[in-house]
């Protein structure tokens, strides 16, 4: 596989919310439940929020043949808020890649520290890159409550 890591631009709002809402449903779903899945997919629709995400975010995608087949964003300087990787895509990788772009990203930022709040999905591969859990928390979105981790990584 080719990849190819660039900056996202608006127009690929409609392929990253995509990404997005299909591997929430299909990934996530083995850790919560369906009704925090429809809930958390729906967040793909608020199109204010990814435009303002790209615009005022460090926000790269990851392409295969000119297809986004992941993304990441950093907020804020060295907040990781964001990972996803296409569901047809897991385990080739392509996770790995956007996380070093990022936490180089995060070095020429100024920081020594990374931080990230991440889904249960995620805790095992957060804590294959050495990250820590400093713990677990709810978090409430959309009046549901979703059980998280508050990871972080000295770089
Ligand atoms: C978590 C996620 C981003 C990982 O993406 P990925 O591209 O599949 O990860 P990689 O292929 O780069 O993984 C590299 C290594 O991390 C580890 N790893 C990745 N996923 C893992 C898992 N589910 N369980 C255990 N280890 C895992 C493995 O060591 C893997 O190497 P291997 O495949 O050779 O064993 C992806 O599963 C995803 O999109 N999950 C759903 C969205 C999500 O929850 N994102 C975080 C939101 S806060």
């Amino acid at each position: 596989m080719e990849l190819k890591i660039r900056q996202a631009t608006l127009e690929d709002i409609p392929e990253i919310t995509s990404v997005f809402r299909d591997t929430i449903r299909a990934i996530n779903s083995k850790d919560y439940s369906e009704k925090q899945i429809q809930v958390w997919a729906s967040g793909a629709n608020d199109l204010d929020k990814w435009e303002d995400r790209i615009k005022n975010n460090y926000f790269i995608v990851a392409e295969n043949e000119n297809r986004i087949v992941g993304f990441a964003y950093l907020k804020n300087g060295n907040y990781f808020d964001g990972l996803f990787v296409h569901k047809d895509y897991q385990r080739q990788g392509i996770a790995i890649k956007l996380m070093r772009i990022i936490e180089s990203k995060v070095i020429t930022n100024g920081y020594e520290i990374i931080k990230s709040d991440v889904s249960i999905t995620a805790l095992p591969f957060f804590e294959d890159q050495y990250y820590s859990v400093e713990k677990k928390q709810k978090k409430s979105f959309k009046g549901l409550v979703f059980e998280n981790y508050i990871v972080y990584k000295e770089l």
